[in-house]
C-alpha cells in the first residue's frame, strides 16, 4: 500500500527558499539472503539521500546504497545501545526535511512485527508522504528455506501468524492462544523463542496435542540457518539442550513433517542465492 500525506511534493525549493517535505520510503530488506530484497527497494538504496536502517542489517545489504548517500544505524546512536521508537521517528521526519528520498529500511517486511504501521501513523500525520515498498518476511522466507510449506492441500488450509513477545498492555489485552490453538492449522510465531515454553504450554493446555510437530528456523535464509524440529511435548526440552537461541520462526503443525521429506530443499545453496553473499541481520528478541 502507498499512502502519501498532502503534505507530499516533490523535494525541489520553492520560490520562497523553503524546502519542501522529501518522501519517506518504508522499504523492507527481506529476511537475510539478499537475493530476497525487492529490486524496486535496491533501486531506492541506489538513489536514496539517507538510509535509516535497523541493527545488524548486513554489509551486503548496505553495500547496496549508494555512496553519497547518508547512512544512520537506527540500532546504535549517541553511545546508546538503540533509539527509542519515539527518536527513530523524529529522526525520519527530520531527514524529510532535508532530503527528497529518505528510505527507511528494516529487516523481512516493514508491517510485519516491524513497527513500520506506527511509523507510517507519525509520518502521515506530520504531513510526510509515506511509500511502503514490501519485503519478503521471515515468517515465510525461514520455513520455506527449510523445506516446510505453511500451506500445503493435504496438510493445511489456513496460517496464523502471532507474536510471542507481547505482553497485554494499555492498549490491547494479551495473546488469546486459546483462539490460536483452533484458530488454524499451521500457526507461525515470531518473536517465540523467549516464551517458548509458555506458548507450548499454553497451546497444549488449550488442546492442541503433544505429539503436533513444531520446527524452530533460526537466521532463516542465511548461510548460518539452524533448524530444530520436534514435537510440542519435546521442544522446550530440545531447546534447552541444544541452546537453540531467538532469532528464530516457530512453525507449528502438521506441514512441519515435511521438513524431513524436503530436507534435500535448501534454496540458500542452490546457486543464485549463495552467490550473492552475506545477508541482513535483525532486531532479535
Ligand atoms: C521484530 S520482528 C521483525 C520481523 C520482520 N519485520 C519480518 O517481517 O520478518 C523480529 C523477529 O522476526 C523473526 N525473524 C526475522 N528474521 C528472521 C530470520 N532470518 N530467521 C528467523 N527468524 C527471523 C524472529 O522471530 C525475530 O525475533
Amino acid at each position: 500500500m502507498n499512502r502519501e500525506a498532502d503534505g507530499g511534493q516533490d523535494a525541489s525549493p520553492t520560490e520562497g527558499g523553503k524546502k519542501p517535505l522529501g518522501r519517506v520510503y518504508l522499504v523492507g530488506a527481506g529476511p537475510g539472503d539478499p537475493g530476497l530484497m525487492t529490486l524496486k527497494g535496491k533501486g531506492l538504496l541506489e538513489c536514496a539521500d539517507v538510509v535509516i536502517y535497523d541493527a545488524l542489517v548486513s554489509p551486503t545489504i548496505l553495500n547496496m546504497i549508494h555512496p553519497r548517500a547518508e547512512k544512520i544505524n537506527a540500532g546504535k546512536r549517541r553511545g546508546r545501545h538503540s533509539m527509542m521508537q519515539e527518536e527513530t521517528t523524529q529522526l525520519l521526519i527530520d531527514q524529510a526535511q532535508e532530503h527528497a528520498i529518505v528510505v527507511r529500511l528494516k529487516g523481512g517486511d516493514p508491517f510485519m512485527f516491524g513497527r513500520g504501521g506506527e511509523e507510517m501513523e507519525e509520518l502521515v500525520k506530520a504531513g510526510i508522504s509515506v511509500e511502503v515498498v514490501p519485503g519478503i518476511t521471515s515468517g515465510i522466507a525461514a520455513p520455506a528455506y527449510a523445506g516446510i510449506p505453511l500451506t500445503h492441500r493435504l496438510y493445511s488450509s489456513s496460517v496464523t501468524f502471532v507474536t510471542g513477545h507481547e505482553t497485554a498492555g494499555k492498549y490491547r489485552p494479551a495473546i488469546n492462544w486459546h483462539a490460536i490453538a483452533h484458530g488454524s492449522e499451521t500457526i507461525v510465531i515470531y518473536m517465540g523463542i523467549h516464551n517458548l515454553p509458555y506458548i507450548v504450554e499454553q497451546l497444549t493446555t488449550s488442546g492442541l496435542s503433544l505429539e503436533t510437530p513444531i520446527a524452530l528456523v533460526r537466521w532463516g535464509t542465511r548461510p548460518d540457518q539452524e533448524e530444530l524440529t520436534g514435537q510440542l511435548g519435546t521442544i522446550v526440552e530440545q531447546v534447552e539442550a541444544t541452546g537453540f537461541a531467538a532469532p528464530a520462526i516457530v512453525v507449528i503443525g502438521a506441514v512441519v513433517r515435511m521438513h524431513k521429506e524436503n530436507s534435500g530443499v535448501r534454496s540458500q545453496e542452490s546457486g543464485v542465492g549463495s552467490q550473492l553473499g552475506n545477508s541482513v541481520g535483525l532486531a532479535s528478541e
